[in-house]
């Protein structure tokens, strides 16, 4: 049996059932969160490309010349696009995702467009330290790119460890450029996972179906709905699917129940206060040197430095 498949298993068999965030995104998945990035309820998209629009040069002096640009994830968004055409003479624009074909896709497109580019995709675990390829010319410093609050989606500890990760791959005169989700009104979270238009309970449900699909499991997806909820003294939104019937799945050889009622939770979306987040990348190794919000102060882009 794959090592993954051991770790859907195990978190299928703890008392709360639970399946890694990362299984939303087979090819439909990545479709989906696409559309849920348009949508009117789902600020985060929006907040955060203003941020950029309005604050791309002072990040670009920041970064200064001949930087090589580390993303987290495979970089295929508007807000990799709008660094990459304001940052001087990068010495490398390095996307590191897990998944291979989605890399080489969106490699090939930043290629076309940016054909003066040195890129350098790099296939790997990013929650894991990797190694890095040598740019042809020698970079100034390392900064480490990671939008979209994805951080949020890990558990505090392992968050920590991520951003360690990160300020190890900076190396020295490294930094990081990261996009954070921030705490606020609780309707505004509670909106933007649970659209009017169920994009976002379509893509929750397209777990079950990627699982069907690629780890031979036999979800039946009309007996599980949408539910996301913001807990406000946690910070957080816990996005789970809920049974609607007592019944039992199979994925590999195991046979799971669940009862009516009872959930799966496919993810943790973390909102923070902007001590809160320095205070956690201040456990890795990294002090704070700029921070940026939106005017409506939904969102928020943070540059670190090491300490
Ligand atoms: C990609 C992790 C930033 O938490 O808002 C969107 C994923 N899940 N709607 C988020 C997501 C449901 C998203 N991140």
């Amino acid at each position: 049996m794959s090592r993954e498949l051991e770790r859907i298993i195990e978190g299928l068999s703890r008392p709360q059932k639970m399946i890694s965030p990362k299984y939303f995104y087979d090819e439909r998945g990545s479709r989906l969160f696409e559309k849920i990035t348009a949508l009117p309820e789902y600020y985060l998209t929006d907040a955060e490309l203003e941020i950029m629009r309005e604050h791309v040069h002072e990040m670009a002096a920041l970064i200064g010349k001949t930087a090589s640009l580390i993303e987290f994830g495979s970089g295929s968004s508007l807000k990799t696009r709008i660094l990459l055409e304001n940052l001087d003479d990068l010495a490398a624009y390095v996307p590191v995702d897990i998944s291979e074909s989605h890399l080489w896709a969106s490699a090939q497109q930043i290629r076309k467009e940016f054909p003066h580019l040195d890129i350098l995709p790099v296939v790997a675990d990013f929650t894991r330290p990797f190694a890095l390829p040598t740019p042809t010319i020698m970079p100034v410093r390392n900064v480490v790119y990671f939008p979209g609050s994805t951080i949020g989606n890990f558990e505090k500890n392992t968050a920590i460890e991520l951003l360690r990760v990160m300020y190890e791959e900076a190396g020295e005169n490294g930094a990081l450029l990261i996009g954070v989700d921030l705490q606020k009104d609780a309707d505004i979270i509670d909106r933007a996972y649970n659209d009017s238009a169920g994009v976002t309970a379509e893509f929750n449900l397209n777990m079950l179906r990627h699982l069907n699909r690629s780890y031979g499991a036999n979800f039946d997806l009309e007996s599980f709905a949408h539910r996301a909820s913001y807990d406000e003294s946690k910070g957080r939104v816990v996005i789970e699917l809920i049974s609607q019937a007592n019944q039992s799945f199979k994925i590999g050889n195991r046979e799971f129940t669940i009862a009516e009622g009872e959930t799966i939770i496919t993810e943790y979306s973390q909102k923070y206060t902007l001590n809160g987040f320095a205070e956690m990348a201040a456990d890795a190794g990294f002090a704070v040197a700029r921070v940026w919000t939106d005017a409506e102060e939904f969102f928020s882009v943070h540059y670190y430095t090491r300490l």
